[in-house]
């Protein structure tokens, strides 16, 4: 059941709760959760792969509230995280170290050097570079990094390109075509200061069909394969996230043959599992709420001008991702198409274009679907907006998670130079 639903008098709800109360006594912009949902989505993920031997790892870069990946700890999820912030807020939220695994191209000395200290479980690294970097930190402190190669598989994930990773032609893992990726594993192997810990791979997000991956973990399987025949330790295969979610409908995803999948390629295999799910959890247990300011009329549309903006969600700005737009009130006759558009001076400042709404007036609250995930964490403070503060629906309670930040608060992170 999708985690926000209509009540009998036709008002939009998370949790039955009426998301027009929820605006009224907490302010807009601001982004709502249903906790139910994130963890029900979450069991149902954890369910799909259990009949392989894994471990679920939740993308902080999906959403990295820390109410949101406290709930996921509660349900004992693990965290994938790209940044020394990111491991802050894992371990901050309750996630055990050994349970945290760090991703990313670029990794700071700070970063590894925090990371071994904090006894994290996994680090995957990217490059000879990189490798060489883990090794003289951990040299330095006398400890072991227990360290994963992500490599690239060269498969197109056919998702935007601005989120496919899994080319040779982009910056991401060490390619396994020219034998580069398996002599880096070796020296690995070789190196008294790693801990060879498996494979990784990450081949793009909002992917919607199954083949890529098949094709990218079926290389993944044999590489690793190739290794262990040699004789290396190979514990795990980290199969990485990218599972779409339906953005037209808001449907809840259906891991099920995600899992099959998993489960015939991987079952008798003897190799560990790691999964990285970031957007599947989240994306559709999110609204952003938004309130008319102005209805402007246009050549053949009307202009709705709302609180919320591309500081708040860039989505739609930055990919053209499409996220439905609905009246959280009853539903009337629709008038006709609307452009829904924030306050900043950018035409590409849209929620969404030539949508079909119904009447609209100054003073309604409209809900951006969908933007449980790459949402409150892509907010910036542009033309000094502050971004939209968070809750979270839970059991029937809203909770705070982070309040709207005024203007103020922003100013005083600065400081004016004394000019003489
Ligand atoms: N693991 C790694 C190494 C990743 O780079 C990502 C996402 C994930 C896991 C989680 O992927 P997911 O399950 O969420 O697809 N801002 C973009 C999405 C960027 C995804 C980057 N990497 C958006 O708003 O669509």
């Amino acid at each position: 059941m999708s985690a926000f639903a209509r009540d009998d008098q036709g008002r939009l709800c998370a949790g039955g709760m009426p998301l027009g109360d929820i605006a009224a006594s907490h302010g807009s912009p601001l982004y709502v959760y249903s906790g139910d949902g994130i963890r029900d989505d979450y069991r149902r993920f954890a369910a799909a792969v259990a009949p392989v031997d894994g471990a679920v790892h939740f993308a902080l870069k999906a959403n990295s509230a820390l109410g949101v990946i406290g709930l996921l700890a509660r349900h004992g999820a693990g965290a994938d995280i790209v940044s020394g912030g990111e491991m802050a807020r894992a371990l901050a939220a309750g996630i055990p170290a050994e349970k945290i695994v760090f991703s990313g191209v670029g990794k700071s000395a700070e970063e590894i050097g925090a990371a071994l200290d904090a006894g994290i479980g996994q680090i995957n690294a990217e490059s000879p570079q990189e490798v060489e970097a883990i090794s003289q930190i951990a040299a330095a402190r006398g400890v072991q990094a227990p360290v994963a190669l992500r490599v690239n598989v060269d498969v197109a994930p056919k998702t935007h390109a601005k989120i496919s990773t899994g080319q040779r032609s982009t910056k991401f893992g060490v390619s396994t075509s020219q034998n580069e990726a398996a002599e880096l594993y070796r020296e690995m192997a070789a190196d008294p200061h790693i801990r060879p810990a498996g494979l990784a791979v990450h081949i793009g997000s909002q992917i919607m069909e199954l083949d890529p991956f098949e094709r990218a973990y079926s290389a993944l399987l044999s590489f690793g394969t190739a290794l262990r025949d040699e004789g290396l330790e190979v514990p795990v295969l980290d199969l990485g996230g990218g599972i779409g979610v339906d953005y037209q409908h808001g449907t809840p995803t259906d891991f099920t043959a995600y899992g099959e999948l998993v489960s015939r390629l991987f079952a008798d295999s003897g190799f560990r599992l790691g999964f990285e799910p970031g957007r599947s959890i989240v994306a559709n247990n999110g609204v952003l709420l938004t309130r008319v300011i102005y209805v402007k009329d246009g050549d053949n549309k009307r202009f709705a001008i709302v609180d919320a903006a591309m500081n708040d969600l860039l989505r739609p700005t930055l990919y053209e991702a499409h996220h439905d737009i609905q009246p959280v009130g009853p539903e009337g006759p629709i008038e006709g198409p609307a452009d829904i558009v924030g306050p900043v001076c950018e035409t590409g400042d849209y929620l969404g274009l030539d949508r079909m709404m119904p009447s609209l007036a100054a003073g309604d609250c409209l809900a951006v679907m969908s933007a449980g995930a790459y949402g409150a964490v892509m907010a910036s403070n542009y033309n000094t907006r502050p971004p939209a503060g968070e809750v979270m629906v839970l059991d029937g309670d809203v909770h705070i998670l982070r309040r709207r930040r005024d203007v103020a608060e922003l100013l005083a992170e600065e400081i004016i130079p004394d000019f003489g």
